[in-house]
Protein backbone atom coordinates (compact mmCIF):
# COMPACT_ATOMS: atom_id res chain seq x y z
CA UNK A 1 0.00 0.00 0.00
CA UNK A 2 1.39 3.16 -0.78
CA UNK A 3 1.60 5.54 2.08
CA UNK A 4 0.14 9.37 1.35
CA UNK A 5 -1.28 11.72 3.34
CA UNK A 6 -4.78 12.61 2.35
CA UNK A 7 -5.03 16.09 0.02
CA UNK A 8 -6.27 17.50 3.27
CA UNK A 9 -3.68 16.69 5.72
CA UNK A 10 -1.06 17.11 2.98
CA UNK A 11 -2.01 20.74 2.09
CA UNK A 12 -1.53 21.28 6.10
CA UNK A 13 1.57 19.61 6.05
CA UNK A 14 2.72 22.22 3.51
CA UNK A 15 1.46 24.95 5.46
CA UNK A 16 3.24 24.18 8.68
CA UNK A 17 6.55 23.35 6.09
CA UNK A 18 5.98 27.06 4.79
CA UNK A 19 6.09 28.04 8.35
CA UNK A 20 10.09 27.79 8.44
CA UNK A 21 12.97 29.22 6.22
CA UNK A 22 14.12 27.16 3.25
CA UNK A 23 16.69 24.62 4.44
CA UNK A 24 14.94 24.40 8.02
CA UNK A 25 11.95 22.12 7.05
CA UNK A 26 12.93 19.55 9.70
CA UNK A 27 11.70 22.23 12.15
CA UNK A 28 8.34 21.11 11.11
CA UNK A 29 9.26 17.43 12.46
CA UNK A 30 6.68 17.04 15.69
CA UNK A 31 3.77 18.73 14.59
CA UNK A 32 4.14 16.39 11.06
CA UNK A 33 4.60 13.39 12.85
CA UNK A 34 1.49 13.96 14.90
CA UNK A 35 -0.69 14.22 11.75
CA UNK A 36 1.50 11.18 10.43
CA UNK A 37 0.32 9.04 13.65
CA UNK A 38 -3.14 10.26 13.30
CA UNK A 39 -3.82 9.86 9.78
CA UNK A 40 -1.86 6.33 10.17
CA UNK A 41 -3.60 3.94 12.65
CA UNK A 42 -2.21 5.78 15.54
CA UNK A 43 1.48 4.49 14.90
CA UNK A 44 4.43 5.22 13.13
CA UNK A 45 5.74 2.70 10.83
CA UNK A 46 8.59 2.84 9.21
CA UNK A 47 7.69 3.48 5.96
CA UNK A 48 5.21 6.27 7.13
CA UNK A 49 8.68 7.33 8.59
CA UNK A 50 10.80 7.49 5.60
CA UNK A 51 7.65 9.21 4.18
CA UNK A 52 7.79 12.16 6.78
CA UNK A 53 10.96 12.42 5.49
CA UNK A 54 11.12 12.63 1.75
CA UNK A 55 8.52 15.43 2.88
CA UNK A 56 11.06 17.00 5.20
CA UNK A 57 14.38 16.54 2.69
CA UNK A 58 15.47 14.95 5.99
CA UNK A 59 17.39 11.60 6.35
CA UNK A 60 14.91 8.73 7.78
CA UNK A 61 16.87 8.86 11.12
CA UNK A 62 16.57 11.79 11.65
CA UNK A 63 12.83 11.04 11.67
CA UNK A 64 13.42 7.44 13.39
CA UNK A 65 15.26 9.38 16.50
CA UNK A 66 12.70 11.94 17.09
CA UNK A 67 10.10 9.32 16.88
CA UNK A 68 11.43 6.97 19.17
CA UNK A 69 12.70 9.62 22.01
CA UNK A 70 9.27 10.89 22.70
CA UNK A 71 6.80 8.98 24.69
CA UNK A 72 3.96 10.63 22.39
CA UNK A 73 4.65 8.96 19.60
CA UNK A 74 4.17 4.90 18.86
CA UNK A 75 6.50 2.72 16.32
CA UNK A 76 4.64 -0.39 16.95
CA UNK A 77 0.93 -0.77 16.22
CA UNK A 78 -1.70 0.39 19.22
CA UNK A 79 -5.42 0.02 19.89
CA UNK A 80 -8.20 1.93 18.65
CA UNK A 81 -7.63 3.69 22.62
CA UNK A 82 -4.24 3.82 23.80
CA UNK A 83 -4.57 4.27 27.65
CA UNK A 84 -1.51 6.07 29.36
CA UNK A 85 -1.56 6.20 32.79
CA UNK A 86 1.11 8.38 34.76
CA UNK A 87 3.21 6.32 37.44
CA UNK A 88 5.15 9.23 38.27
CA UNK A 89 5.25 10.17 42.27
CA UNK A 90 2.33 12.36 42.91
CA UNK A 91 0.06 9.59 40.94
CA UNK A 92 1.95 6.80 42.76
CA UNK A 93 1.73 8.29 46.13
CA UNK A 94 -1.91 8.18 45.20
CA UNK A 95 -2.58 4.46 44.04
CA UNK A 96 -1.92 5.01 40.11
CA UNK A 97 -0.25 1.10 40.97
CA UNK A 98 -4.18 0.08 41.73
CA UNK A 99 -5.35 1.78 38.57
CA UNK A 100 -2.75 -0.33 36.48
CA UNK A 101 -3.40 -3.42 38.49
CA UNK A 102 -7.15 -2.89 37.87
CA UNK A 103 -6.87 -2.04 33.92
CA UNK A 104 -4.51 -5.21 33.54
CA UNK A 105 -7.44 -7.36 35.20
CA UNK A 106 -10.26 -5.67 33.40
CA UNK A 107 -8.44 -5.64 29.61
CA UNK A 108 -6.99 -9.05 30.37
CA UNK A 109 -3.38 -7.63 28.95
CA UNK A 110 0.08 -6.50 30.55
CA UNK A 111 1.44 -3.10 30.49
CA UNK A 112 2.55 -2.40 26.83
CA UNK A 113 0.02 -4.64 25.81
CA UNK A 114 -3.03 -4.71 23.42
CA UNK A 115 -6.20 -6.22 24.02
CA UNK A 116 -7.43 -9.40 21.57
CA UNK A 117 -9.88 -7.21 19.94
CA UNK A 118 -7.60 -4.25 19.05
CA UNK A 119 -9.62 -2.12 21.11
CA UNK A 120 -7.01 -1.36 23.86
CA UNK A 121 -3.62 -0.65 24.82
CA UNK A 122 -2.42 -0.30 27.63
CA UNK A 123 1.08 1.76 28.73
CA UNK A 124 2.74 3.59 31.88
CA UNK A 125 4.00 7.34 31.17
CA UNK A 126 5.58 9.81 33.29
CA UNK A 127 4.38 13.17 34.76
CA UNK A 128 1.14 14.20 32.63
CA UNK A 129 1.13 17.67 34.15
CA UNK A 130 -1.65 17.11 36.22
CA UNK A 131 -0.20 15.89 39.44
CA UNK A 132 -3.12 18.38 41.32
CA UNK A 133 -5.89 15.93 40.35
CA UNK A 134 -3.43 12.10 40.72
CA UNK A 135 -4.01 9.46 39.50
CA UNK A 136 -4.88 9.94 36.16
CA UNK A 137 -4.34 8.70 32.66
CA UNK A 138 -4.65 10.26 29.13
CA UNK A 139 -6.44 8.48 26.30
CA UNK A 140 -6.47 10.56 23.57
CA UNK A 141 -6.53 13.94 23.83
CA UNK A 142 -8.65 13.42 27.27
CA UNK A 143 -7.28 13.50 30.38
CA UNK A 144 -9.51 11.34 33.33
CA UNK A 145 -8.51 12.52 36.99
CA UNK A 146 -9.09 11.86 40.45
CA UNK A 147 -9.00 8.16 39.08
CA UNK A 148 -10.92 5.27 41.65
CA UNK A 149 -11.42 1.98 39.89
CA UNK A 150 -15.02 2.55 39.64
CA UNK A 151 -14.45 5.53 37.56
CA UNK A 152 -12.10 3.33 35.53
CA UNK A 153 -14.93 0.60 35.23
CA UNK A 154 -16.99 3.07 33.60
CA UNK A 155 -14.20 4.88 31.63
CA UNK A 156 -13.73 1.33 30.02
CA UNK A 157 -17.42 0.68 28.87
CA UNK A 158 -18.04 4.23 27.75
CA UNK A 159 -14.27 3.75 25.49
CA UNK A 160 -15.66 0.72 24.33
CA UNK A 161 -18.37 1.89 23.02
CA UNK A 162 -17.05 5.26 21.33
CA UNK A 163 -15.55 3.20 18.21
CA UNK A 164 -12.98 6.05 17.52
CA UNK A 165 -9.64 5.86 16.99
CA UNK A 166 -8.26 7.85 20.14
CA UNK A 167 -5.59 10.56 18.92
CA UNK A 168 -3.83 13.43 20.80
CA UNK A 169 -5.62 15.36 18.53
CA UNK A 170 -8.83 16.60 18.68
CA UNK A 171 -9.51 16.07 15.14
CA UNK A 172 -6.99 15.01 12.57
CA UNK A 173 -7.72 18.25 10.73
CA UNK A 174 -6.58 20.65 14.34
CA UNK A 175 -3.14 22.62 12.94
CA UNK A 176 -0.35 22.30 15.25
S1 LIG B 1 2.65 12.92 38.67
FE1 LIG B 1 0.94 12.22 37.54
S2 LIG B 1 0.34 13.97 36.45
FE2 LIG B 1 2.12 14.62 37.49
Amino acid sequence: MEIKFSEETLNLVNKIIKRYPEGRQKSALLPVLHLAQAEFDGWLSSPVMDYVASLLNIKPIEVYEVATFYSMFNTEPVGKCLIEVCQTGPCWLRGADDIVEHLERKLNIKVGETSADGVFTLKTVECLGSCGTAPMLQCGADYYENLTTEKVDMLIEKLKTSGQRNTYMKSNRQEI
